[in-house]
């Protein structure tokens, strides 16, 4: 009998062991030295958690309201791409997980299944699209067209990629999609990244290199909200000044993020940025975060800091190489109890129970 996961670390192993390499690589991998990587999960430990007691906590509401619909949890999955690399099901496996799970997902523009197939899959769970504004504004807004006809909620447009960040292990391994996997969405060979030949680079950095528009500006986000009526969230703001830009141009939300520190390195881990970015906001918009969250007080800490909710990539990623839909649903079903234990511990009966004063910032000393 398998040894059973306990933590998303054990997940992560497993997943280690069953993926071939490049694969893993491409999904685990940070920028350059992947300090930011590391970082991203460390932050967390940077607080302590400071429990209230004798507070009556037999039930604990773990749900909140995100962009305006009821979900079970302040905990959902972030875009990760290319998910059928991990499991046959790919993204469509994801879209169950979340809707058993009762949660929201964004979808990746780089999704190995389409929009509306895996609109078919989430039933009731909220989708968002994530988009990545192309050269091509045409094709840029046929995916938004395609989202909201299939009943998508939001979309989250990524802001922090006018480039790849450089993945060495991709580099090395030459990264491309195995031959009979295709960027779903897109019909040519070119737009689906599935060119046999990348030349020696990550295959990726090439195709990002040749159709993502590295212009894009803040009126490129007015652009986009002129041409939908779903809420527009920016992916990848990580200070205070970009976020009051943000506000500005009438966002319905931010999230504060580092790609999984795939882009940038030596950027903050988000955790560390997050407040500076809730107190630009002003409760303007909602501010989400994702980057390093791999346990329920990592939640916690992130909800006390401001979040309204935060998001998971590479947990959810292992969780599919392990079994598919049952594993997603295995991770964010453990996310969701580690958090409801933390909550309970620290006298929290509600999401909105969960206040500043729960954290404290370790001193430099007591870290050592
Ligand atoms: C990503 N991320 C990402 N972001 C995005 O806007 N579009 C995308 O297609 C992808 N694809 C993607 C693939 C893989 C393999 C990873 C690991 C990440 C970034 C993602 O949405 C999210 O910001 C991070 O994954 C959050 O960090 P953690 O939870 O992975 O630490
Ligand atoms: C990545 C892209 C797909 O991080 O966003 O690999």
């Amino acid at each position: 009998m398998s040894a059973l996961r306990v933590s998303v670390d054990d997940f992560q192993e497993d997943a280690r062991r069953t993926l071939p390499r490049a694969v893993y690589d491409y999904y685990c991998s940070g920028a350059d030295e992947q300090r930011t990587l590391a970082d991203n999960v460390e932050a967390f430990n940077r607080w302590y958690l400071i429990p209230r007691v004798l507070r009556d906590v037999t039930a604990v509401d773990l749900s909140v309201s995100l962009l305006g619909r009821r979900v079970s949890m302040p905990l959902c999955v972030a875009a990760t791409a290319m998910q059928r690399m991990a499991h046959p099901d790919g993204e469509t496996a994801t879209a169950r997980a979340c809707k058993a799970a009762g949660t929201a997902m964004m979808l990746s523009s780089w999704a190995t299944s389409t929009i509306e197939e895996v609109m078919s899959a989430a039933g009731d769970a909220p989708l968002w699209l994530q988009l990545y504004i192309y050269k091509d504004r045409d094709l840029t807004l046929s995916l938004v067209r395609r989202a909201e006809k299939a009943g998508y909620k939001a979309i989250f447009v990524t802001v922090d990629t006018p480039y790849l960040g450089k993945r060495r292990a991709d580099v090395r391994n030459r990264f491309k999609l195995p031959p009979h996997l295709s960027m779903s969405n897109f019909s040519s060979d070119t737009l689906a990244f599935s060119e046999g030949n990348y030349g020696n680079d990550s295959g990726l950095a090439v195709y990002v290199a040749k159709a993502i528009d590295p212009s894009i500006c803040w009126r490129d986000i007015s652009w986009l909200q002129r041409n939908t009526q779903l809420p527009v969230i920016v992916k990848g703001v990580l200070n205070g000044e970009d976020a009051v830009l943000a506000v500005k141009h009438g966002v319905s939300g931010i999230l504060v993020s580092n790609h999984g520190a795939r882009q940038l390195d030596g950027v903050p881990a988000t955790l560390d940025v997050l407040e500076e970015v809730v107190q630009a906001v002003q409760g303007r918009c909602e501010v989400f975060l994702d980057g390093g969250v791999r346990r329920g007080t990592d939640v916690l800490k992130a909800l006390a800091l401001g979040a309204s909710a935060v998001l998971v990539g590479r947990p959810v990623l292992w969780g599919l190489a392990c079994q598919g839909q049952d594993g997603v649903f295995e991770v964010l079903n453990l996310l969701k109890e580690e958090l409801r234990l933390a909550m309970a511990l620290s006298g929290c009966r509600s999401v909105s129970e969960v206040s500043r004063s729960l954290v404290r910032r370790k001193s430099l000393s007591s870290r050592m």
